[in-house]
């Protein structure tokens, strides 16, 4: 679906072709589905663009319909920890939108992507009226808290080495891609990418992925990254 759709005068009805996949949308009728999705703000944002900051006060809930958004924490030296991806289908702000208080993340556009935004008046309205949409959101909390558990895991238990890999891995999973000798072909990220993706200094990344050149884990090809597919074992 190209951006500019969601701009033209169908947008509602996109919108609510959309919202009827999302699991959190699941249990509404399609009467109150079509009234929720004319009440979404539709607005597009360039790769690299914030869509909020960290402590910002707004509470509205977002959705992804096209695109890629993170959400990042970043401190005063500009050095960046990404907690989260939120690609198509996926939404953001519900934390603020739940409690109110200041955004605990910000979130920058991964690409060029368009956004929907629902006031949360609105979304707890909706709430009010099928309660079933809580469940379904609290089921998707839980899971993001299981992520967030899985990453201080190995903040806490794993050294950059093993976070690189680890990352390089669930890269190679999600991409599936294989070369010849059976190295798995990730697009290359930049040493900072790395880095923000791994709770790591860009110094620290650097350094490992040259001795992981050397024991042959990692190759270099071009834009690409290949990964050894017994990488997890060898370090
Ligand atoms: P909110 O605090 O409103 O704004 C920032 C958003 O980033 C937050 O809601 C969540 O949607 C998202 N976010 C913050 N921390 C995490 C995390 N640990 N895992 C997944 N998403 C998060």
């Amino acid at each position: 679906m190209e951006l500019e759709s969601f701009s033209g005068k169908d947008k509602s009805a996109l919108i609510e072709k959309f919202l009827r996949e999302l699991p959190v949308f699941k249990s509404l009728s399609d009467n109150y589905l079509s009234r929720i999705a004319k009440d979404f703000i539709v607005f597009q944002v360039k790769k690299g663009e914030t869509v909020f900051y960290q402590s910002d006060s707004s509470t509205d809930l977002y959705i992804v319909l096209e695109g890629a958004v993170r959400a990042s924490l970043l401190n005063q030296e500009g050095q960046e920890l990404v907690l989260a991806a939120f690609d198509k289908g996926n939404f953001f702000g519900e934390m603020s939108l739940l409690d109110g208080k200041p955004r605990s993340a910000t979130i920058i556009a991964v690409e060029d992507s368009a956004l929907g935004m629902l006031k949360r008046e609105r979304f707890l309205s909706a709430v009010k009226d099928d309660p079933m949409i809580a469940i379904d959101l609290l089921s998707a909390l839980v899971q993001r808290l299981r992520m967030a558990d899985g990453m201080i895991e190995s903040l806490a238990f794993l050294d950059v080495n093993q976070r690189l890999v680890k990352l390089f891995l669930s890269i190679a999973a999600a991409e599936g891609e294989k070369d010849k000798s059976g190295f798995f072909r990730i697009k290359k990220l930049t040493h900072k990418e790395l880095a923000a993706r791994t709770g790591a200094s860009r110094e620290a990344i650097s350094k490992v992925i040259k001795a992981l050149a050397f024991r042959d884990v990692v190759r270099e090809d071009g834009d690409y990254f290949l990964i050894s597919p017994d990488a997890e074992n060898r370090i």
